[in-house]
């Protein structure tokens, strides 16, 4: 073995909605790792939380075998460690590792509590940080923080679940809607992702059975103008100079580009790059680029756009700070069109965290 190799821990799984599109975001990662540059160790984090160390790479053959689990495994917040602990019965085997990439879309690992664990244990961790990760993940402060920076978003209101609980409360908040928002809109939970829990409004009547299936999901709940739009993405990669790729159109096979749309439904196309004026894909560029940077983001992020079909007019929906990795997530693909093959973007993103590691170290108070 290549003594100088990096070791990559590569944590997958989680407890959010979407542990499964992780399985395959990470079998995607893996497959297009520089083995020459790194050795790959697998860290799982089951739906219940529980961590699992699966050993080295070479051992799995598909993305099924990452559904297996072996022993325990833990990291603690003491930087002393570099890595994370085996634990085998009573005896405890330090992993040491050099970087770790979380590939944990939505909560508990796209929101910044995984990034604060790791930055507590001194490891350098691809992607954004906490801040970024919080902000990009609660739907309602990333709008907050894209109209304070006067970046267009589409016109929202917000409601906490113990409001619509309440009777009165609620009614304020139906009247809230038909007055500021009106019909058709979307209801989504503030901290879901994968279209999980986001409900299509067309009328007044359909509202409070879209809101009771949302709160399931999370304790606020935002409400928006629904936009007969085009969805248009572009991938950012890079920290403090980012660069973005070509833009990239999201062709959902149902009305919205839900759940199945996104999963399960191979109608839906994705269409690289997209078919739009030049000017509307370096209005795109420009803007997924300040969403980076606006919200201080790290390593890699995709920007999704609303483009209004009749207006023209440019939203910026959201930011993924982790986005998807699987054979046919549009992220690695963007980055292909513009030139970047998933090899040599994997390698880019762990240079990425080094050095952002390296820039932090420059602060006071950080080791
Ligand atoms: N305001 C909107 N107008 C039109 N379509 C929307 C709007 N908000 C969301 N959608 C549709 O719902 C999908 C999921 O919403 P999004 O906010 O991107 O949540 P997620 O984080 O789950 O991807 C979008 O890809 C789009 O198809
Ligand atoms: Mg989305």
């Amino acid at each position: 073995m290549n003594e100088d190799k990096k070791t990559v821990a590569i944590l997958f799984g989680g407890r959010s909605t979407e542990h499964e599109v992780s399985l395959k975001s990470a079998w995607g990662i893996l497959n297009h790792m520089n083995r020459r540059k790194y050795r790959a160790v697998l860290i799982k984090i089951s739906r219940h939380g529980r961590w699992m160390f699966l050993g080295d790479i070479e051992k799995y053959s598909g993305v099924e075998d990452l559904e297996k689990a072996e022993g325990p495994i833990a990291v603690t917040g003491d930087p002393h460690f570099k890595g994370f602990m085996v634990l085998d019965g009573a005896v405890q085997k330090p992993l040491k590792v050099d970087v770790v990439f979380p590939v944990l879309h939505g909560r508990h690992g796209e929101d910044g509590t995984v990034q604060g664990l790791m930055s507590l244990a001194g490891l350098p961790c691809v992607g954004a940080g906490v801040l970024a990760s919080a902000l990009g993940m609660d739907k309602i402060m990333m709008k907050q923080m894209f109209f304070q920076n006067d970046i267009r978003a589409v016109d929202f209101m917000w409601f906490l679940r113990k409001d619509w609980e309440s009777r009165q409360k609620r009614k304020e908040i139906q009247e809230g809607i038909a007055r500021e928002i009106g019909y058709p809109c979307f209801v989504k939970p503030a901290n879901t992702g994968s279209s999980v829990g986001i409900f299509k409004v067309h009328e007044e009547d359909e509202l409070a059975d879209c809101v009771a299936e949302s709160v399931v999901f999370d304790r606020k709940i935002l409400v928006e103008k629904a936009v007969d739009a085009r969805e248009l993405e572009c991938a950012v990669l890079g920290n403090d100079e980012p660069r973005a790729s070509v833009v990239g159109e999201i062709i959902p096979a149902n009305e919205f580009y839900d759940y199945e749309a996104k999963y399960y439904d191979d109608r839906s196309r994705i269409v690289i790059p997209a078919k739009v004026d030049a000017s509307v894909s370096e209005a795109v560029r420009l803007m997924a680029v300040r969403v980076f940077k606006v919200l201080d983001c790290a390593g890699m992020g995709r920007v999704d756009f609303l483009l209004d079909r009749k207006s023209g007019g440019l939203y910026v929906n959201e930011i993924n700070t982790l986005p998807g990795f699987t054979p046919i997530s549009m992220y690695p693909k963007l980055w292909e069109a513009t030139g970047i093959s998933f090899e040599a973007l994997i390698d880019r993103l762990l240079e990425l965290a080094f050095e952002r590691q390296a820039d932090l170290a420059g602060s006071r108070s950080v080791r």
